[in-house]
């Protein structure tokens, strides 16, 4: 049976980060499920179509990555998708308190499906699409940090700026 795993989150943007996982989680799974949350109650930079925009043009060079959307529980998601696994990255420290409580409440929920950490590239330790947009919206240069297309996004959101 084919091992997939779906790899969750806003992406509001995806980042090199996001991409450094998926490429090295492709090297576990032979399958993996770019799920793009759209929980209405969240606020994101970029609309939804804009965010899978971004994820497709960054994700030419992989095969064997789908992007697909999703609202209500990952663990449910996964279940419906057949999907084994969760992939998420951990970077700093503070990455763990949160992805420690999502992991075991995930696992409650579901037991089923395993979620699969994998330590963020060093070179990525400090990206996050938070901190690239706050970069950016004051004049910060994010190059390097995400993909070109992303970059190009950003600096028409804010007025060029970036
Ligand atoms: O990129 P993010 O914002 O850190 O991703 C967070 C995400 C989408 C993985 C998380 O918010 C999530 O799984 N949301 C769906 C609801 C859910 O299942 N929550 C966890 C158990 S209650």
């Amino acid at each position: 049976m084919p091992k997939v795993a779906i790899y969750p989150g806003s992406f509001d943007p995806v980042t090199n980060g996001h991409l450094d996982i998926i490429e090295r989680g492709l090297k576990l799974f032979d399958r993996i499920i770019v799920a793009i949350l759209t929980n209405p109650g969240k606020k994101f930079l970029f609309t939804l179509e804009e965010r899978i925009e971004m994820l497709e043009a960054s994700m030419k060079k992989f095969s064997n990555v789908e992007i697909d959307t999703f609202d209500g529980l990952t663990v449910d998601y996964a279940a419906q998708r057949n999907a084994q696994g969760i992939l998420r990255g951990l970077r700093a420290l503070s990455d763990f308190e949160y992805e420690f409580q999502m992991a075991l409440m995930n696992r409650r929920l579901n037991r089923e499906v395993q979620t699969v950490f994998l330590m963020t590239g060093l070179r990525w330790i400090y990206t996050s699409s938070s901190i690239i947009k706050e970069a950016a919206q004051f004049g910060g240069t994010i190059k390097g940090m995400v993909p070109p297309v992303v970059e190009k996004r950003i600096k028409e959101k804010f007025g060029g700026q970036s």
